[in-house]
């Protein structure tokens, strides 16, 4: 058994990667991957989940992920990249595991119950919706993953991982699934350019990876910024002003930044120089990305040959833990 740690982690493909992706979770992969072991899943049967008559758009977002993977950093020579539909001993696993979970308590997770209302659901919710925690339990104790980097909303996940593994393993009188840990990022919630708490792909507030400079420059100039800041001369507000807060996540030259803030609370900084020192922060950021994104976009197919090989990488591993886990109770019939 290897003392390094594994990684598990992954995105529902259904839309390219934003700048709240970046900072939430795309930074820290890059750094993790330098000294654990990680994975990181595709999870396209998780889309389905709330996508079911809509697969193309999944199936198209798969290759738009990875380019923003392959794009900020994320190094297929480290990091394993695979699609969960494609080992099927994930599903296995998932159904052995739907026995150790009541309905009460899958309507009970804080996060599919917030969804279900959200989408409003209620009654009519799937049996796949409802169940995709018990997959993602899957997702994870099959790559033994002992720690689990994801945002606060993905904690009911790994609390519910957390009690199938015990189960199982005190039922079963084994050890072979091991509980997770969640690595909630260092960086709060990127807000979205309309000021709203979280940016968000659905929520057509979302600074994409993959937006060129110019589209990047106009999204910035319609960020929302202090509206009592009405004219140049006039004292603004740098709290809840999601132009600074970018500055504050992005910039680097942190001398100008305090000089700009101090000015503008005095008043006698006008939104648009700020926003246009933002734009250019960001550009200057994105750029090296967006030239490492277009060069993998030139070749599809070499994209789809590093997901399939770590697929392939993958479901080793999956078919080993699926291999314990039928030892383990017995299903090992020859
Ligand atoms: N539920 C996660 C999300 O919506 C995606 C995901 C699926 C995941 N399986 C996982 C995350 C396993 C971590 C581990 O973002």
């Amino acid at each position: 058994m290897s003392a390094q740690k594994t990684i598990l982690t992954g995105d529902r493909p259904t839309g390219p990667l934003h700048l709240g992706h970046y900072v939430g979770s795309l930074l820290n992969r890059v750094e993790l991957q330098k000294s654990y072991k990680q994975f990181v899943m595709l999870a396209d049967i998780q889309a389905l989940t709330d996508n079911v008559d809509n697969p193309q758009k999944i199936r198209t977002n798969v290759c738009e992920v990875v380019l923003d993977y392959l794009a900020v950093g994320i190094d297929p020579s480290k990091t394993t990249i695979f699609l969960q539909s494609m080992i099927p001993e994930i599903a296995e696993l998932a159904t052995l595991y739907l026995n150790f979970v009541t309905l009460s308590r899958l309507k009970r997770n804080p996060t599919v119950k917030t969804e279900i209302q959200q989408k409003g659901y209620g009654d009519a919710v799937t049996v796949g919706f409802l169940t995709y925690p018990v997959h993602q339990a899957a997702d994870i104790t099959i790559f033994k993953g002992n720690l689990v980097p994801v945002g606060e909303d993905q904690l009911p996940m790994i609390e519910q991982t957390n009690e199938i593994v015990r189960a199982f393993n005190r039922t079963y009188n084994t050890n072979v699934l091991v509980e997770a840990e969640a690595l909630i990022p260092r960086f709060a919630r990127l807000p979205g350019i309309d000021g709203k708490a979280k940016m968000g792909k659905s929520l057509g507030n979302a600074i994409f990876l993959s937006d060129s400079a110019d589209v990047l420059s106009k999204k910035v100039m319609q960020m929302y910024t202090d509206p009592d800041h009405v004219r140049v001369e006039d004292p603004g507000k740098i709290e809840g002003n999601t132009v600074f807060t970018y500055l504050d996540v992005f910039g680097t030259d942190i001398i100008t930044i305090a000089q700009m803030k101090e000015q503008y609370q005095k008043g006698g900084l006008g939104d648009v120089k700020v926003k246009r020192y933002l734009a250019e922060v960001l550009n200057t950021l994105l750029e090296p990305l967006r030239q490492r994104r277009a060069e993998y976009a030139k070749d599809p197919q070499a994209v789809m040959q590093i997901i399939r090989t770590g697929t392939e990488h993958a479901r080793e591993v999956a078919a080993h833990t699926m291999m314990e886990v039928r030892q383990a109770i017995g299903l090992n019939y020859w």
